[in-house]
């Protein structure tokens, strides 16, 4: 079996739905639900025999160390994270709690735990680390894309987080011979994903009739990658990738912020046209840009695709189609999603921001 962390949030749950739809080898969650962590994304598992959930902390030693000579996991694959940049510049504290503290000591419980496996046992067994593009930071418009050699320059908390991250696994691999793999991977969006992000933001308010916040003028680009094809990109690393090494993955979809958000307009006008027969395209507002704002992300997904023949299989039109099917089918998750906690984070983030 394998043991995912942070299998509750938007990656890890359609990771999880995804391996069980492809694979006979069953899967332990350990997710400590935060306020990203919803086990209605994995509703659809109710009956399923191969899935389990624990509710805990990565960073819970003997929690985590109870799991693994239990359940003797072959594989780890940690989507465990604090993920919202705009939260990491309010309040970092738990960034640096969960994705580097939190990772050091699930680190500390792997590397106990593979020290105690059998030769075959060790031979077979991967940690497989889930990270960011944004441990690259920012490029400028002519520079070329991020490759797995380019150097490491967060400028955010979440950032710098998981690029500390990075280099504790790295480090592990290094001195104590834990077979790593890392993956560092661009903007995703699909199925699942808290109305906190850019994509399902924008469909969540341009439905309830809100405005649609872009931060400064709106040029940053991000490189956007189905959650799908994400998902399919990490168990080809699982399965294929070489100890110690790390794979950058992206979708080759390049984007403006702006441009996004006016695609996603465009779709929702041709799916659910407003009843005053206006574009969304209105409710477009810039607003006060994020502080330290990255300007370029761009993957060079080239060593992914040769050594181990991945790539994505939906373009950004085909993955927008699904994503905001999804939402629209979707209106009770929601519903639910947004708590008072939800409601107050938008306060915070968005209240007195209008330039
Ligand atoms: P998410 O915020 O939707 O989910 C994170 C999950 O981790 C939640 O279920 C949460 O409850 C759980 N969690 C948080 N702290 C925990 C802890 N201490 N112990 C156990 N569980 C904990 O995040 P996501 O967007 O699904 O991202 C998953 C991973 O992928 C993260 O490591 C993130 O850095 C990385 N990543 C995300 C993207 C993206 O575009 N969303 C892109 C590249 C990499
Ligand atoms: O690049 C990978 C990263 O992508 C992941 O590591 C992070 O976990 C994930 O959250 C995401 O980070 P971003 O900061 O790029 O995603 P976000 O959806 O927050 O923002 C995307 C872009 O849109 C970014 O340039 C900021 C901008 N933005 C975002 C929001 C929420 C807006 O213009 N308006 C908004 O309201």
């Amino acid at each position: 079996m394998i043991l995912v962390t942070g299998g509750a949030g938007f990656i890890g749950a359609n990771f999880i739905l995804d391996w069980l739809a492809v694979n006979d080898e069953p899967v332990l969650n350990l997710d400590k639900l935060t306020y990203a962590g919803n086990l209605e994304n994995l509703a659809a598992l109710a009956d399923e025999a191969r899935y389990a959930f624990v509710r805990g902390d990565i960073g819970d030693r003997a929690r985590v160390d109870a799991l693994l000579t239990r359940h003797r996991p072959r594989a780890v694959v940690n989507f465990a994270a604090e993920s919202h940049v705009d939260r990491s510049i309010h309040a970092p504290d738990d960034f640096i709690q969960t994705n580097i503290v939190g990772t050091f000591s699930l680190l500390e419980s792997v590397r106990a735990h593979f020290s105690a496996l059998g030769t075959d046992e060790k031979a077979a067994f991967r940690f497989l680390h889930v990270s960011t593009d944004e441990v690259f930071g920012s490029l400028g418009p002519g520079d070329a894309p991020f490759a797995e050699t380019h150097r490491t320059a967060p400028n955010s908390p979440y950032s710098a987080s998981k690029a500390a991250s990075d280099h504790l696994v790295r480090a592990y691999f290094h001195t104590y011979g834990v077979p790593v793999l890392t993956t560092n991977c661009s903007n995703n969006y699909g199925a699942f994903q808290f109305p906190e992000k850019l994509i399902p933001l924008v469909i969540v308010n341009a439905l309830a009739g809100k405005s649609l916040p872009v931060y400064g003028d709106g040029r940053q680009i991000r490189d956007w990658l189905y959650v799908g094809d994400h998902c399919a990109a990490i168990r080809r690393v699982l399965e294929a990738g070489v100890p110690g090494e790390t794979y950058n993955i992206g979708g080759w979809n390049e984007c403006a912020n702006i441009d996004i958000v006016r695609a996603v307009c465009d779709r929702l006008d041709a799916v659910r046209p407003r009843s005053d027969g206006c574009s969304y395209r209105e409710r477009i507002v810039h607003v006060a840009d994020r502080p330290g704002h990255d300007r370029r992300y761009a993957i060079d997904a080239r060593k992914i695709e040769s050594t181990l023949g991945w790539r994505p299989a939906e373009t950004l039109s085909t993955g927008l189609e699904k994503t905001i099917r999804w939402y629209l089918d979707n209106p009770d998750w929601i519903l639910r999603v947004q708590s008072g906690a939800y409601r107050d984070w938008i306060e915070k983030n968005y209240g007195g921001r209008n330039e």
